[in-house]
């Protein structure tokens, strides 16, 4: 994975640290809309849905010298469902780079030439949901041909060297075998891999959650795997105890502690502030303050572990450690 440069990297931990005592957030997540192309058997958006009372690009930027996150993620929804997505992007981005910027997407409406306007915008991170290493991909999903088409557009993209495509693998019961075959396919394809982890909470449904001995065993064997091929380039891009705490997240059956409205927001469709995607109060722009007193103070929810969470429940020290000096610039000794 593309290691962000020194200056760069220099900026965002100087912003990081500021959000981080003054009790604005690290990362916003906008969900652009609420549309989506796909009908995922393991989350709650799905189809079609009213976007009359979306943002318009040019909101954004009130949105960022508001909350000044030095990450951002672009996500919904489909968020590629958006014609104006590229707009969206240079709105977000300001002029020193920051913040560092990914986008959050199925892909099924993704081409080389789109790929090629959003890198030059200013995305970052491409991350592209990936559930099976074939075409039950389209079967979970409720998408036909989305397997065939990733296979096709994700290897023309990565051609270009930006070193900059992850594919994001939510582990469910269904794809707890997969693990390890998911790797090879981000190898194959020449793109890295992050693992994240299926919460019962967007859906209710417990039914994809690892539930059983022999599926902790089958997540521990096939996370072993990946953990046997990490190298120095950072294509397995969860650091290793992020994937130690996935596999305590499935095991305990959540994860307590969560930052949820201070740490990191996410911003509707419509423009409301809610502490994240599965928590539906929802406060006004000026409002994080009282989002942190009403919520975060005493939020007691451990029901997911989804990357959101894993990057920020940590002490500042050891997200320095690991999601700077690692992501960014800084070598480790
Ligand atoms: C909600 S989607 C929005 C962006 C885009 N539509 C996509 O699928 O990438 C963002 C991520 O959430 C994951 N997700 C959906 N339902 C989930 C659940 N119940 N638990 C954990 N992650 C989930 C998806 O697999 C996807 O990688
Ligand atoms: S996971 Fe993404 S693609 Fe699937 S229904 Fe949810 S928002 Fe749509
Ligand atoms: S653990 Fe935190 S981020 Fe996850 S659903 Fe609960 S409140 Fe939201």
């Amino acid at each position: 994975m593309r290691r962000v440069p020194l200056a760069e990297s220099l900026r965002i931990i100087g912003r990081g640290s500021l959000n981080w005592l003054r009790e604005r957030p690290i990362v916003v997540s906008f969900e652009v809309t609420d549309s989506c192309t796909c009908y995922c058997k393991h989350c709650d958006h799905g189809g079609p849905k009213d976007d009359a009372g979306n943002l318009k690009p040019g909101d954004y930027r009130r949105y960022m010298e508001a909350l000044h996150p030095c990450v951002v993620q672009i996500s919904g929804g489909e968020p590629l469902m958006r014609d104006d997505v590229v707009e969206i992007v240079r709105n977000i981005k300001g002029g020193d780079g920051l913040p560092y910027t990914i986008l959050v997407s199925n892909w099924s409406l993704m081409t080389e030439q789109r790929y090629l306007e959003l890198h030059h915008a200013g995305v970052d991170q491409f991350s592209v949901s990936l559930d099976f290493p074939d075409s039950r991909h389209d079967e979970f999903r409720v998408h036909p041909g989305l397997y065939e088409h990733l296979r096709q557009v994700v290897p023309r993209c990565a051609a270009h060297g930006y070193d900059d495509i992850v594919l994001n693998s939510c582990i469910t019961s269904e794809n707890v075998n997969e693990i390890d075959a998911m790797a090879c396919k981000a190898r194959e394809w020449g793109v890295n891999i992050c693992y994240s982890a299926y919460s019962a909470r967007r859906t209710g449904c417990r039914d994809y959650f690892l539930n059983t001995p022999e599926q902790l065993a089958t997540l521990n064997r096939g996370l072993d795997c990946v953990e046997s091929r990490r190298d120095s380039t950072r294509w397995i891009v969860n650091s290793a105890t992020t994937l130690e705490a996935t596999r305590r997240y499935f095991e305990n059956g959540g994860t307590p502690g969560c930052k949820a409205g201070l740490r990191f927001l996410v911003v509707t469709a419509g423009g409301a502030l809610q502490p994240c995607s599965m928590q539906f109060q929802r406060y006004a722009l000026g409002d994080q303050p009282r989002m942190i007193e009403e919520f975060t103070r005493h939020n007691t929810c451990d029901q997911c572990y989804v990357s959101i969470r894993s990057y920020l429940d940590k002490n500042f020290p050891r997200l320095l450690w690991e999601n700077v000096s690692g992501f960014f610039s800084f070598k480790t000794p």
